[in-house]
């Protein structure tokens, strides 16, 4: 009686044991995920699970983890075994809706996000996220209902005014929206000073308010706090107050291309009726014919890799190059490249002369306003016969000329378009106009431009 009163003490002890073990693993890996440090992480996470089966926090943050790391389909699976076990928990539901929706399945985030509400009335992740997904279905009514209800459950959560702003001047039906934006992008402001976007986008609504010199004045503020900014020095070029650079500055693109791939839910919001890849590609599939899986092919600002899918049916090797290392690393998650570099565009192709047999640019030639230089490098980059396919804004008017327009982008004139490609020495040149997405509702023309180098 006595012996096994002692051997199940000892037992007790010895669970205890490995119960404390596996919470101080299980601290620890959390601790190297959030850290960053997602080898580390994903070796305790799985420790956790060894010592304990089935354990369900190991199971769902390793499914974020997996996610992460471009196994989506395994992050998936772990966070639905996790549920099994904890079925109202309203954390594993978000980042179970939170996959979904990275991966594009609206539908399925949405639902994920309803369960996280059901469980958590006032998880306001959840409630931001519904609004997001309800918005990217382009239900505008509902998701107008979420984005209210995000802000009387979450009166001090900055995010939720920045995007309840973006969503009024994306949607705008009338100028009262994009007054009420300018409102909130400045309790948005006022709440998380940290919160540059918001700046960025009140400076934004204020144009299109046509209160350009209101919208000066938010970026002369802020340069005058840091003057060291990239982003009110271009945007106050880009009011009129001060000179416009010959291209969009290295910093400048840097500081607002990882901020945007930073924030997956913004992207996917811009990326509504965003159309240049496809229109650009079908341009190009057009002087293509036949060509299948045998070309040489430069994605030039590839950005987080929506041309890839385009592009990789012509592609023998497809290789991605962009200044933004945050939009690269999403490239690299997307996958579809051979090849992905963060360097500056001119730079690179100067650096691979008679590389390419397609050099293609959707959307980034936006931040050149002076072209000549990025399309003699071009020329210089493609073999003989090789095509140079890109858009640009266009700019209204039969004359020859570029302006730095306040959204920040260069707006190009068809003439201006013609010149420097025929001066650079490229050939069949072929410009015609069309619609690259919408902003503050209204469609961007664009110019969708092909040229050969014939020798
Ligand atoms: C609007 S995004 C377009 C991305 C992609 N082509 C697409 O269609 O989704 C513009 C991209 O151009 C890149 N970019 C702008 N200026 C650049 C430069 N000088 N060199 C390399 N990349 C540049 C930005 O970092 C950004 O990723």
């Amino acid at each position: 009686m006595k012996r096994d009163s002692a051997h199940m003490s000892a037992r007790r002890s010895a669970v205890a044991a490995a119960a404390t073990d596996y919470r101080v693993a299980l601290n620890q890996a959390m601790q190297s995920h959030q850290a960053g440090d997602l080898d580390t992480a994903e070796r305790l996470y799985r420790d956790v699970l060894e010592r304990r089966a089935g354990q369900p926090d190991a199971m769902h943050y390793l499914g974020v983890l997996c996610h992460q790391q471009g196994r989506s389909d395994e992050g998936v699976r772990l966070i639905e075994a996790a549920l099994k076990i904890t079925p109202k928990h309203p954390d594993a539901h978000n980042n179970l809706g939170n996959i979904h929706k990275e991966c594009g399945r609206l539908r399925d985030a949405e639902r994920s996000y309803r369960k996280a509400l059901e469980c958590g009335p006032q998880h306001y992740n959840a409630q931001n996220n519904l609004a997001v997904v309800l918005e990217a279905q382009e239900r505008l009514e509902e998701a107008f209902e979420a984005y209210a209800k995000l802000l009387q459950q979450a009166p001090k959560f900055a995010q939720g005014y920045y995007l309840m702003g973006m969503f009024l001047r994306n949607h705008a039906q009338s100028r009262e929206h994009v007054e009420q934006s300018v409102e909130c992008f400045r309790t948005a402001y006022q709440l998380n000073p940290r919160n540059v976007r918001a700046l960025e986008s009140l400076g934004m609504s204020l144009y299109a308010l046509h209160r350009l010199e209101e919208a000066a004045q938010v970026y002369r503020d802020w340069l005058a706090r840091e003057p060291e900014h990239p982003v009110p020095r271009h945007m106050l070029a880009a009011c009129g107050a001060a000179e416009a650079p010959s291209r969009a500055a290295d910093d400048y693109v840097r500081e607002v291309f990882d901020a945007f791939a930073e924030s997956f839910d913004e992207q996917l919001l811009k990326n509504l009726n965003y159309r240049a890849p496809q229109v650009l590609a079908e341009a190009l599939g057009g002087v293509l014919p036949g060509v299948v899986g045998a070309l040489d092919i430069l994605d030039a600002g590839c950005g987080t890799g929506l041309c890839a899918p385009w592009l990789r049916p012509y592609a023998k090797q497809l290789v991605g190059v962009d200044l933004s290392g945050g939009m690269v690393d999403k490239a690299r998650a997307r996958g579809g490249y051979d090849g992905l570099e963060v360097a500056e565009l001119t730079a690179y192709l100067q650096a691979h002369p008679d590389t390419y047999d397609v050099v293609f640019s959707a959307d980034t030639l936006v931040y050149f306003g002076e072209l000549r230089d990025v399309l003699d490098a071009s020329h210089a980059a493609l073999r003989p016969g090789g095509w140079v396919a890109f858009t640009v804004e266009a700019a209204e008017g039969e004359d020859d000329s570029v302006v730095l327009s306040p959204s920040g982008r260069y707006q190009h004139t068809r003439g201006y378009v013609e010149r420097v490609l025929a001066s650079t020495g490229f050939s069949h040149i072929s410009i015609r106009t069309d619609t690259l997405r919408k902003e503050g509702g209204q469609p961007v023309m664009g110019w969708v431009v092909l040229a050969q180098r014939t020798h």
